[in-house]
């Protein structure tokens, strides 16, 4: 914003399987350009499991474990390098609670709140902050992992 030294950053969004229609999809990046994020890269991707686990391995000692890795290998994702200031907690405000329930309960209008379906499918997933953004980001966007054809037309959205 003008006046202010705040530098942007990036954060890592995906949108999971269960928000992928088309018509999911586009209301999430009306979302993105309404909140003025600019989408640095973005590519569909299938994750495999190994990649899942590694991605969320702070969780890897939770009884959910298991099912998150399978649920998100189990069809493509959306991943999208998003930046602005306070990307990382602005995106994750955007985003509502994890448990859909609580979403549509407390955040209504959290992408959650409108699309999620429990705590497993539930729409998105943001990185913690700026520097956990580091390493997710690395991990998706490195060149071992594959694009497939995006879902909408490339120059529909800038
Ligand atoms: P978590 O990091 O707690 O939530 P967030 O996605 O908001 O960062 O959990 C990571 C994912 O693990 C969550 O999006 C969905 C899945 N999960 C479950 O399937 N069951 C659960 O009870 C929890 C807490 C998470
Ligand atoms: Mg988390």
């Amino acid at each position: 914003s003008p006046g202010s030294s705040i530098p942007p950053e990036e954060t890592l969004a995906l949108v999971k399987p269960d928000a992928m229609s088309p018509a999911t999809l586009e209301k999430i990046m009306d979302i993105i350009r309404v909140n003025r994020f600019e989408v640095v890269n973005r590519k569909k991707i299938w994750m495999t499991d190994n990649l899942v686990g590694e991605f969320y391995k702070e969780h890897v000692d939770k009884p959910f474990f298991p099912s998150l890795v399978t649920y998100l290998s189990s069809a493509p994702v959306l991943a999208m390098i998003l930046k602005k200031e306070n990307a990382a907690a602005a995106w994750r405000q955007l985003m509502g609670p994890a448990s859909s329930t609580r979403a549509r309960e407390e955040a209504p209008k959290s992408i959650r709140g409108q699309f999620g379906t429990d705590t497993r499918l539930n729409a998105v997933f943001g990185s913690d902050n700026a520097e956990t953004a580091k390493r997710e980001i690395g991990l998706l966007f490195g060149e071992t992992v594959v694009p497939m054809t995006l879902p909408f037309d490339e120059t529909a959205t800038t």
